[in-house]
């Protein structure tokens, strides 16, 4: 299905590089979960990739922007409906689901660190709620982050598009119209 379809950009140099940093810094954050100076250094990075996605998800090109992917709770549920019944239609940009999930991601991610870099300040450093939301929002990536990869799969099967080749590239086949 739609094999021989050309390829077309799809995700943006700047979106492929968030991503992949982003990949990088919360790895390190999570296999370095004590508070050292390489989890606060990746925690702050994370900080500032998330800022940029936020201003990105607005002035970014089309499939960058929030407006492109981010939908409501029934159009959420209807894609996971047609999913289930093996009649999702594909997405050029992230589809209703994967948009939800990176919602729950990027908003968790700003959780993370941001009460991270409220812990690196002398005010908050031992600020027992501080520590709770941090420990939280951290430990909850345990589960997102595999959801995320189970997405992933999903969504390359239901659409015939290996998608993690397509952030690596930036490209995906061309929809039929
Ligand atoms: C710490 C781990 C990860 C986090 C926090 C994360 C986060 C995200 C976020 C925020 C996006 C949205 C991209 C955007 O539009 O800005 C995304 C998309 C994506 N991620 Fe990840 N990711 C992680 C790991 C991975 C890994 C290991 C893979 C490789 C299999 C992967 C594959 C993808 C793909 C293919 C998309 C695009 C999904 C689509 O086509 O709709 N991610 N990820
Ligand atoms: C998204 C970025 C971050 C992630 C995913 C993350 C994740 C985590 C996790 C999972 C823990 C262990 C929590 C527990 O189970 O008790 C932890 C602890 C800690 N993190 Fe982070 N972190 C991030 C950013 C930061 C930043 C920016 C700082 C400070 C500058 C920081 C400072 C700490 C400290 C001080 C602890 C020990 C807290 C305690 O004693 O309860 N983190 N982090």
């Amino acid at each position: 299905m739609r094999q021989d379809a050309p390829s077309v950009p799809v995700w943006d140099p700047l979106v492929r590089l968030f991503h992949w940093s982003l990949v990088v810094a919360v790895g390190i954050d999570l296999f370095l979960e004590d508070g050292t100076d390489l989890h606060d250094a990746a925690g702050y990075v994370v900080l500032g990739l998330v800022a940029f996605r936020l201003i990105w998800g607005f002035v970014g090109p089309r499939h960058a922007r929030f407006a492109d992917f981010v939908r409501g709770p029934g159009a959420v549920l209807s894609y996971l409906g047609d999913l289930a019944r093996r009649r999702a239609r594909p997405y050029l940009g992230h589809n209703p689901a994967g948009g939800a999930m990176i919602v729950l991601l990027l908003a968790d991610l700003a959780l993370a660190s941001g009460s991270g870099a409220l812990l690196g300040t002398d005010a908050f450093r031992r600020v027992e709620w501080v520590e709770t939301v941090h420990a939280i929002s951290g430990n909850l990536l345990f589960i997102l982050v595999p959801l995320h990869l189970l997405g992933v799969l999903v969504g390359s099967i239901a659409d015939s598009e290996n998608l993690l080749a397509a952030m690596l590239t930036g490209r995906k086949r061309a929809p039929r119209e």
